[in-house]
């Protein structure tokens, strides 16, 4: 290529793994950021404001205040499946490709989930901290006994691909498994899954572990408050690997500190990186800053179809113009 061809310039929101980033490199002049930050949406201006394209994290934020001083933009990628940190409808009106990272993180995430279900019901972080904080003199029948998980009911909010994946994996815990969602499965997911259609209250009602793993959206926000939480069980769990806003987190903290449910395993939060005070101070909740798809292997499956989407997004690749994973118009999360 000649020297004075000027390549698309790309921005890279947060450190990805150097050999994915070759791959940018072959077409575009990129920017990467070598720490991560969260970024406000001034700063997303300033730094898309002479860019073609970008790949973000999912809490780096576009709208039409941030377009409005991008008028290279022609293509945002995702590295991550949920979207709503994107304004999809203001990125179509400005002729802007969105597109995420949809299949590669299914089955890490539902290993997540019950990870923490486990971790959550046999109060596996209560215990280290207990053992580490020299508590342990001996042993004790009566210490740090938790719930059981075979055997009790599994509820799902939200069974799109992540949300199956949990489902199937709860047959070696002999759990029967219920669900709610937007729309009913069909007959063969159902039966794949192995999983029973129920109403949102009747979920509450008899789950003994409510998961979330909805997306984002105006519809799921604070889907779990004060009310929802008050139709739970005394005995059952709630877990969340879904996002920070499907839960009301103060109506949540009340819940805990009354033993109004027995727990929680929270992978997310409201005003993620903070988390309040007074669910730190809660025995009764693990907490995870948001790694559900954090194994190696799945996380360089993101940052790789990412790449591939912008690369195609932007007319390059065997995918030219056609990035496998363009989020369409009118979906939102
Ligand atoms: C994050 C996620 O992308 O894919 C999503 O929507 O929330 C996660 O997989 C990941 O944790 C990096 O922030």
């Amino acid at each position: 290529m000649s020297a004075d061809i000027v390549r698309p310039r790309v921005w890279v929101s947060r450190p990805l793994f150097d050999d994915i980033l070759a791959r940018l490199r072959e077409h575009f002049d990129v920017a990467v950021e070598n720490a991560d930050r969260d970024w406000t949406r001034e700063q997303m201006a300033q730094k898309l404001c002479d860019k073609s394209g970008a790949i973000l994290g999912v809490a780096d934020p576009v709208d039409a205040s941030v377009l409005a001083h991008a008028p290279l933009l022609r293509a945002v990628a995702n590295r991550g499946v949920g979207y709503n940190n994107l304004d999809i409808a203001a990125l179509t009106q400005a002729g802007i490709i969105a597109t995420n990272t949809p299949g590669v993180l299914d089955e890490t995430v539902a290993d997540f989930a019950w990870a923490l279900m486990l971790a959550t019901a046999r109060r596996v972080t209560e215990a280290e901290r207990y053992l580490r904080d020299g508590k342990w003199q001996g042993m004790s029948f009566h210490i740090l006994l938790g719930g059981d998980v075979h055997g009790r009911t599994l509820g799902i909010f939200g069974m799109g691909r992540i949300g199956r994946k949990i489902a199937q994996r709860a047959s070696g815990f002999r759990m029967p498994v219920i669900y709610h969602n937007r729309s009913r499965l069909a007959p063969e997911l159902e039966q794949e899954c192995n999983a029973r259609y129920v109403d949102r209250d009747m979920l509450l009602r008899e789950a003994d572990f409510v998961v979330l793993a909805v997306p984002m959206s105006t519809e799921t926000q604070h889907l779990i408050g004060g009310p929802e939480l008050a139709l739970m069980k005394h005995d059952a769990f709630l877990i969340n690997i879904a996002r920070g806003g499907v839960v009301d987190d103060m109506a949540l903290i009340a819940a805990l500190r009354d033993r109004r449910i027995a727990g929680a395993g929270l992978d997310v939060f409201e005003r993620e990186p903070a988390v309040p005070a007074e669910m730190l101070a809660l025995d009764n909740v693990v907490l995870t800053p948001h790694i559900a798809s954090a194994s190696l292997a799945t996380r360089r499956r993101m940052a790789s179809l990412a790449v591939d989407n912008l690369i195609a997004a932007l007319g390059y690749g065997p995918d030219a113009g056609r990035p496998p994973n363009r989020i369409e118009a009118g979906s939102a999360r």
